[in-house]
């Protein structure tokens, strides 16, 4: 197998949040060329004209990207082709959480739709429309980032939980039919990571029980055996890892990194 580790392009979705810009940063600090993918071209675009002021011979590339839309993916792909040709790395971060906690019996379809959408049709839908610019026996890998959520079923939160419990299956699935192409399919699964998303959800919660974000904060990390909300950079390097000849024996497994949160 050719040693894949630098020089390498990278398609990276959700790159504008808050664990994506640090894997971003992560590939292009390794000399990388990134695509970044996310909801607004303005926000990625910002993201690489902060990264560019760092590292200057950065190549990117900011595209607008619904990964819960055929029709964007193939756009996605055009551009892509265009640009580089091929890819070596898909990194699939971009993801959602449920607007409220909801029982079951009161969870809309519209709502389990709209996270499922994301986090799991996005990731079979982007494997889909991009897997193919992924050369053959060249070290290329697909990376998807699930949750300790999706590790095991929490109460009111049905449907972020069920889409990353699918996320780990189809890295599984799709594994099993690249295998023979030498293309490997992980997955990542965070515990609490210290982003917009995990401080929105304390905030939510802490409005829910009248309690303020700090004492809403300072209850949750007390759960984390590590006791603290794990940094971006920690799934940024799991995510680099996967993705490096260090991990070309590793296929169809989730990683955990979510400081004890959870033994699976
Ligand atoms: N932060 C945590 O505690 C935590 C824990 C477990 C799993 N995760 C997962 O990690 C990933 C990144 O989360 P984060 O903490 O950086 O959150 P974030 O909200 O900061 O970033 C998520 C990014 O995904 C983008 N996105 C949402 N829907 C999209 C779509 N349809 N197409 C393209 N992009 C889309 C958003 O615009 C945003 O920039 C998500 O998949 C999330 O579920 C996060």
């Amino acid at each position: 197998m050719a040693e894949t580790t630098t020089g390498r392009t990278v398609f990276i979705t959700g790159a504008a949040g808050g664990i994506g810009r640090v894997a971003v940063e992560r590939f292009v600090s390794e000399g990388d060329a990134v695509v970044l993918a996310d909801l607004s071209l303005e926000a990625v675009q910002k993201v690489a004209d902060e990264i560019a002021e760092r590292y200057p011979d950065a190549k990117m590339l900011s595209l607008a990207v619904d990964q819960s839309s055929e029709e964007s993916l193939r756009e996605a792909r055009k551009a892509i082709e265009d640009w580089s040709g091929s890819l070596d790395v898909i990194a699939l971060v971009g993801g959602t959480v449920q607007a409220v906690g909801a029982s079951v019996l009161e969870l809309t379809t519209e709502e389990w739709d709209r996270v499922h959408n994301t986090n799991l049709r996005g990731v079979f839908l982007a494997s889909r429309e991009l897997v193919p610019l992924l050369p053959k026996d060249s070290g290329a890998s697909v990376i998807a980032v699930a949750s300790y959520w999706g590790r095991s079923g929490h109460a009111f939160y049905s449907s972020y939980c069920t889409s990353k419990a699918g996320v780990i299956s189809f890295v599984q699935c799709l594994a099993g039919e690249l295998a023979e192409s030498g293309i490997r399919v992980n997955a990542v699964a965070p515990g609490n990571i210290n982003t917009g998303m995990h401080q929105a959800a304390l905030a939510s919660e802490a409005v829910e029980r009248g309690i303020s974000f700090e004492e809403m904060r300072d209850i949750e990390w007390a759960k984390i055996p590590l006791k603290v909300a794990g940094p971006p950079k920690s799934i940024a390097d799991a995510i680099y890892f996967l993705s490096s000849d260090n991990a070309s024996y590793m296929t169809g497994a989730t990683v955990d990194v979510n400081g004890g949160v959870i033994f699976v």
